[in-house]
């Protein structure tokens, strides 16, 4: 019986494409042609191959244009990402095709992401390592680059799934004390010891730094804002490795410049790869380029999690393991 042919828009690890050719009829993307960045091209490619799935990625415009324009042959699109804020899942639900993700495998790494955000942050990391760079530095001086300690402080986790629970996790290593807002309170097993907040106000009210884990869309489109930003204990920190658009950029950068907030890290941006110009010219926050699933451990259990929800729905015609409603 003829392989079932899967289009696939990234170049992703070797192993993967590999395991992905094994298994399908796999249309690669190994160049990283940047065909993916158009949802007409992903469409016309799926037509002109008969795709019967996609694994896309993280990014990939699979909103609802692309999804309309998808040939009938699509059964299954399989995100390379836990985020699914680029697919439109309802639109794929109506005309029959399976979505799915690949939660869990990233948890830890995307937690070791903000972990690195926050020292960063604290710490001015970003600031000495272009110094040294730059050839700036005069030597060890008593008042230099002088950041804050994590010891003691209040770790404000907004969204505490699993990222943020391995966060808190390795945040308590630091003697961070843990607090959250979600929209309900964990079990106490969950918890293992955070203080819940069911307001905004007393959330941001009570904490040094705020890590945010919100998976994007309208609900929490620009929630930190300059309203948010201003019931923020003066001198506090902001960490953000969910997504950029709950973020309003103007008013982050705005606290910075100001330094009501102390310093801020950010992995994820609205409009990525764009990156809002009021961040570059500031010292106090560390850039980094949507690292934070990107440890080869990670990408690997990624890859092979997406080929076992295509496995499931192409193959052995059962439902995706982890798939998305
Ligand atoms: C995801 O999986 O949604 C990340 O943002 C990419 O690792």
């Amino acid at each position: 019986m003829a392989k079932p042919i899967l289009l696939v828009t990234r170049k992703l690890p070797e192993a993967i494409e590999a395991e992905a050719a094994r298994l399908f009829d796999a249309r690669l993307n190994s160049a990283d042609d940047p065909w993916f960045r158009d949802g007409a091209a992903i469409a016309r490619r799926a037509a002109d191959c008969g795709a019967q799935g996609i694994l896309c990625a993280a990014g990939d415009p699979m909103g609802e244009a692309t999804v309309a324009a998808l040939p009938d042959t699509v059964k299954a699109i399989a995100t390379f990402s836990v985020g699914t804020d680029h697919v439109a899942v309802a639109a794929a639900r109506a005309r029959g095709i399976t979505v799915s993700n690949t939660p869990e495998v990233l948890s830890f790494a995307t937690a070791e992401c903000a972990m690195t955000l926050m020292l960063m942050a604290a710490r001015r990391a970003g600031e000495g390592e272009r110094m040294v760079r730059a050839g700036q530095w005069e030597g060890w001086a008593p008042t230099q680059l002088m950041g804050v300690t994590l010891e003691g402080k209040k770790l404000g986790i907004l969204g505490f799934g699993r990222i943020g629970r391995e966060l808190a996790a390795m945040a308590r290593g630091f003697r961070m004390e843990i607090h959250y807002r979600d929209i309900q309170k964990l079990p106490a097993e969950l918890e293992q010891g955070a203080t819940f907040h069911d307001s905004d106000d007393g959330f941001l009210a009570a904490i040094d730094v705020l890590s945010m884990h919100v998976p994007g869309g309208a609900g929490t489109a620009k929630w930190l804002n300059a309203e948010r930003l201003a019931k923020m204990k003066p001198g506090a920190l902001v960490v953000n490795t969910g997504r950029g658009p709950s973020v309003d950029d103007a008013a982050l950068a705005a606290a910075l410049a100001s330094g009501h907030i102390r310093a801020a890290g950010l992995d994820v941006y609205d409009g990525e790869p764009k990156v809002f110009p009021g961040y570059l010219d500031l010292p106090n926050v560390a850039l980094l380029p949507h690292l934070g699933s990107a440890t080869i451990e990670t990408r690997h259990a990624m890859g092979m999690r997406a080929l076992e929800n295509l496995e499931a729905v192409l193959l052995k015609g059962s439902p995706a393991p982890h798939e998305v409603r």
